[in-house]
């Protein structure tokens, strides 16, 4: 059947075709062939249709959707690129207004091709941050988010023999590497602030400046002295732990040739290989001269991956990487925990007498040692407190589910998405009352009226679901 249209004033007539006679005919395949010319021959004609698929497609999948997990930051029926573009510039209001709305129960943000789940009660938190590797995974989140075989290398993804070995090796050594740690702090400390500014006031960026003194300071125990001063050689350090979440999140937005057109990770490795390859070379001659232990054979990271390492791992390129990688885990996180623990000093000058106190007395009784940090206890509460309010980002690095993963109130997290915990937890006012006042000493059993006894249950690296600056559960960092 065919239907002749006489009269049709809206569509322009190249939308239509016509017949044998030449008048306009609307039979579906007139229509069709007539859409498709019109469409190829008008970018504007193109450009409707293409919208109008859109609002369309996102009106049915909005009215027909089954998933009781609400979406949170956007009208819904705008479509979830609207909260995906959102979130980019608002996260922590869209977290908080998520935590606010569903505290107790899961909500979801939009990310470009998929999901996040944010997991709010306390119990599926412990759920989440339990769950095997084969279910839940940082790992596989991390090689997307981050696009990990552009930015760091496909080997860390598939062999990251690097991990179990930091958490044996630094509590091993814990000993020798906070006195380590703490001489070439100090160091660090003189040539960037007393040998710079001298007698006089100076203005520094604080940012930049304790990015270099952390950046020197952990080298020390990943790559060793002298290297670990060398400007240059931190200078490629604190590059790339800065440019391999840019660089991730860019890539992420285009399609994966993009990927190999603005990596900058063989150039980084070859600038961190012009002050490694000699170190390498110099352990293995030591090696095949003195056998697998000899005398003063070094105690860092490097040495530890040498050990390890197998096959193509051996090579010095991908040892380089591998130590790169290491400083994007340490070099910003410490450095902004530590500057925000300035500035909450200054801010409260208060503090100032009662840390320096217990700082002289440790330091008195058990000299710069590990056993004088652990008499710490105003400083960790006061660190802590720093950290509660200054969260390093809106919610938990993302996992991705592996396979459906439904929580214990019966939350089904289809598999592919991902799942997060959200930061917003440090600023409940049921588990920290006058949540949004800094209290330097609330981590204290007593609140330090009493002298200030460690409360174990809640020191800086005690980690629960009500404290997720490192994580919680099987894998927190490697550095608590
Ligand atoms: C104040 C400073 C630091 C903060 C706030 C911090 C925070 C974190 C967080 C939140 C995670 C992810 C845990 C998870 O979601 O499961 C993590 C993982 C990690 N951190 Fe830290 N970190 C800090 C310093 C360090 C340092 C100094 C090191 C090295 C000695 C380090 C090495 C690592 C490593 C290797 C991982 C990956 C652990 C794994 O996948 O099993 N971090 N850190």
């Amino acid at each position: 059947m065919s239907i002749t249209l006489n009269r049709f004033p809206v569509l322009p007539t190249s939308l239509y075709s016509e017949d044998s006679l030449g008048r306009p005919s609307a039979s579906v395949a007139g229509f069709i062939s007539g859409m498709r010319s019109a469409v190829l021959e008008s970018p504007t004609i193109a450009a409707c249709v293409v919208v109008n698929i859109v609002v369309v497609y996102y009106v049915v999948s909005f009215l027909t959707s089954k998933n009781a997990i609400p979406p949170v930051g956007y009208p819904h029926w705008l479509g979830s690129y609207v909260g995906a573009i959102r979130f980019f510039a608002d996260s922590k209001r869209m977290v908080d207004e998520g935590y606010q709305k569903f505290k107790g129960k899961f909500f979801r943000l939009p990310l470009w091709t998929n999901w996040n789940y944010i997991v709010t009660k306390e119990q599926c938190i412990d759920e989440m941050y339990h769950l095997p590797d084969d279910v839940l995974s940082l790992r596989y989140a991390a090689h997307d988010e981050l696009q990990v075989p552009y930015t760091m290398g496909q080997q860390i993804h598939d062999n990251p023999y690097h991990l179990p070995i930091m958490r044996s090796k630094l509590t091993r050594h814990i000993d020798v590497l906070v006195a380590e740690c703490l001489d070439e702090l100090i160091r660090a400390m003189d040539d960037t602030f007393a040998k710079k500014c001298g007698d006089s006031w100076k203005e520094l960026n604080s940012f930049d400046a304790f990015v270099g003194v952390v950046a020197r300071t952990f080298n020390r125990i990943l790559v060793g002295a002298p290297t670990c001063r060398s400007p240059e050689y931190t200078e490629v350090c604190k590059s790339f732990a800065i440019e391999t979440a840019v660089v991730g999140l860019i890539i992420n937005l285009f399609p994966s040739i993009v990927g190999r057109l603005i990596t900058r990770l063989p150039s980084l490795v070859k600038r961190a290989l012009a002050h490694l390859r000699p170190v390498i070379a110099e352990r293995h001659s030591a090696m095949a001269e003195y056998g697998a232990n000899w005398a003063d054979k070094p105690n860092d990271m490097l040495m530890w991956l040498m050990d390890a390492a197998e096959g193509e791992e051996r090579e010095p390129e991908r040892l380089a990487a591998r130590i790169l990688v290491l400083n994007i885990a340490t070099i910003n996180t410490t450095a902004a925990s530590f500057v925000n623990a300035v500035n909450n000093l200054l801010s409260h000058p208060e503090y100032f007498e009662p840390l320096r106190e217990e700082a002289e007395s440790a330091i008195r009784a058990h000299g710069w040692t590990k056993q004088a940090m652990n008499q710490l206890v105003k400083t960790d509460s006061f660190l802590k407190e720093s950290s509660r309010m200054n969260a390093l980002g809106t919610m938990s690095f993302p996992r991705k589910a592996l396979r459906d993963i439904t929580f214990s109130d019966g939350t089904l997290v289809p598999s592919g998405n991902y799942i997060s915990s959200a930061y917003s937890v440090h600023y409940d006012e049921e588990y920290y009352p006058d949540a949004a006042t800094f209290d330097g000493f609330r981590h204290l059993q007593d609140g330090g009226a009493a002298g200030g006894k460690a409360n174990n249950s809640s020191g800086l690296i005690r980690t629960n679901a009500r404290y997720l600056i490192f994580g919680h559960g099987k894998y927190p960092c490697v550095c608590i």
